[in-house]
């Protein structure tokens, strides 16, 4: 705190008592003693002042556009228009400081394990990695455009072959996608790359550094950690209906296909025989408290439906009879298999999913999740992380074909590697390949690569690509492939979403410095822009009206 006298002064106080919030002064003066019943506990120097004796006004700050305390609660078109205001609320700030202190500990475990970190192009040539790319017209060559990598996949397995053995870079990635809250079109990924390393010496080191960040950067907070879990794709979309369940919690599914195969119930029948399951989570009574409401079944039923299910048919378990419209037309005899198969109890409740197999899970993944929040499952402080492993190196497209289910850098598990050259049995090949998840969320993914440039040639084979095409697609790696490359493997965390997860955020825009909206603007520097027309024809690019 600053005293000032009027002896002292005099009018020019009159003057410094309205200078708005925020603006800046330099102070010189004299540290004195306050009177005891005059400190403040709340601050470090509460039992001091400084009083004044000559003050300098540096700048004066206009009016507000919001209170910098009340940051949070103010709109964030705003906050992102002002950014430099709300970068000065310590919350916020306290995002940025500790993103800061995250990446200095994996650049500092990364290091100590002989990782190097080096620099990869931005304006780039394009992949067909998944990813939407950004484009950058040339403006030396005509016609010509450069492409903002989604990743710099090719470019560390490129340092690979190219012996640098150990690699990792803090990377910038952009995707042309439609942002959401977990996702913006320019975001950063730990990315790591290591020669003659299996799949158990890549998870080994990451969830050892995952362990250190979250012990060493936020081992102060609530967090409590639990130990890894692992699990495969097959039973993570058996169990829960996607490859990045929430595992704080249990509530697993089961596929009922089989038990109500026979039944003329039409909601089941149907989707049946279109090739499509049914599936069933049961509600233990322990978990409600009491019985669920009708209200809270009719928001599980609208989010079900929100995700394409006609409707989310159950059957509660009475102490003397099974209750729910649908018996009648299930038949009691497959309504009661089904309550055996589940092992539901007197109390329970059990919901159905049935559509084709992607609807299915999506829709009782989304049930399963709202059950988790509803019944208050979920220990906030909780963090669960897992890995997800052995998943399919292909899946089937909607308009026919296959493509790569993760990347189609992937080495499929040696045991099909036989089937993968010969293109044999093509869903049922699993890659090298595993995903970090946390809470939720996937955080990370990577896989042993296909160093050899015979099996990535089939691995484009089977996605349909002439040779020609495959050589547009990742030409500059396979020829790499042909000069001695070594085993290798890697992963890229997104580091956005991991910290949005440990700073209990619930957007990753409020872990980056300078984020975007929602449908990628920049409020405070105004991009994207329109250019001036002469800007327009030196990259040679008409606009069409
Ligand atoms: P992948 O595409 O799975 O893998 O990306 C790795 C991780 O990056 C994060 N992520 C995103 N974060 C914010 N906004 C986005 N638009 C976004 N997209 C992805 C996710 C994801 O798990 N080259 C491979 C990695 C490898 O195989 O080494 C790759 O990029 O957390």
């Amino acid at each position: 705190q600053v005293k000032l006298t009027r002896d002292f002064f005099k009018e020019d106080l009159d003057d410094y008592a309205k200078l708005k919030d925020e603006s800046v002064i330099a102070v010189e003066g004299k540290i004195i003693q306050r009177a005891e019943d005059d400190y403040n506990a709340n601050v470090k120097t509460g039992t001091i002042e400084l009083e004044a004796i000559k003050i300098d006004v540096l700048n004066v700050s206009k009016n507000l556009p919001f209170e910098i305390k009340r940051a949070a609660k103010t709109g964030e078109s705003t906050r992102m228009e002002y950014k430099f205001l709300d970068h000065r609320n310590l919350q916020t700030k306290k995002a940025i400081v500790n993103r800061h202190k995250v990446i200095k500990l994996i650049r500092d475990v990364l290091d100590s394990n002989e990782f190097i970190e080096v620099e990869t192009p931005i304006l780039s040539a394009g992949t067909d990695e998944g990813a939407r790319e950004f484009i950058v017209p040339s403006r030396t060559h005509k016609g010509q455009f450069y492409t903002l990598p989604q990743a710099p996949q090719q470019f560390k397995q490129m340092l690979m072959v190219g012996g640098f053995e150990r690699y990792f870079q803090i990377a910038r990635c952009f995707r042309d996608e439609d942002s959401r809250g977990d996702r913006q079109p320019e975001f950063t990924q730990m990315d790591l790359e290591m020669s003659f390393a299996s799949m158990q010496d890549i998870i080994d080191l990451n969830s050892e550094m995952l362990v250190r960040v979250i012990k060493e950067v936020y081992g102060n907070t609530k967090w409590k950690l639990k130990p890894f879990i692992t699990i495969t794709y097959a039973e993570a979309m058996e169990k829960y209906g996607c490859d990045r369940p929430d595992l704080r919690f249990g509530l697993p599914m089961k596929t009922i296909t089989e038990v109500v195969k026979d039944t003329s119930f039409q909601v089941f029948r149907s989707p049946i025989e279109a090739g499509g399951i049914v599936k069933s989570i049961k509600v233990p009574a322990e978990h409600q408290d009491g019985r669920l409401s009708k209200g809270q079944i009719e928001k599980l039923t609208s989010l079900a439906q929100s995700h394409g299910l006609g409707g989310l048919a159950y059957i509660i378990v009475n102490e003397n009879e099974l209750q729910s419209p649908i018996i009648k037309y299930l038949g009691e005899d497959i309504a009661q298999a089904i309550i055996d198969i589940m092992d539901a109890k007197v109390g329970d409740i059990v919901f159905f999913s049935a559509a084709d197999a992607k609807i299915a899970n999506k829709a009782l993944d989304a049930v399963r999740q709202e059950l988790g929040a509803m019944l208050n499952l979920i220990d906030p402080n909780v963090l669960q992380p897992a890995w997800v492993i052995d998943f399919p190196q292909f899946e089937e497209k909607e308009e026919g074909g296959w493509t790569f289910s993760h990347n189609p850098f992937s080495m499929p598990k040696k045991e099909f590697i036989d089937q993968h050259m010969k293109g044999e049995n093509i869903g049922d090949i699993l890659a090298q390949q595993y995903d970090l998840i946390l809470n939720g969320y996937e955080i990370g993914g990577g896989s042993v690569r296909s160093h050899r440039a015979d099996i990535l040639e089939a691995t484009f084979k089977i996605m349909g690509y002439s040779k020609e095409e495959m050589i547009k697609s990742v030409g500059p790696i396979y020829k790499a492939f042909h000069y001695g490359a070594p085993p290798h493997g890697g992963i890229a965390w997104g580091l956005d979403r991991l910290l949005m997860i440990l700073e209990k955020k619930e957007s990753i825009r409020e872990v980056m410095a300078f984020p975007k909206t929602g449908s990628g603007e920049d409020y405070l520097f105004g991009s994207p822009s329109v250019l001036s027309e002469n800007k327009i024809r030196e990259t040679h690019i008409t606009l069409l009206s």
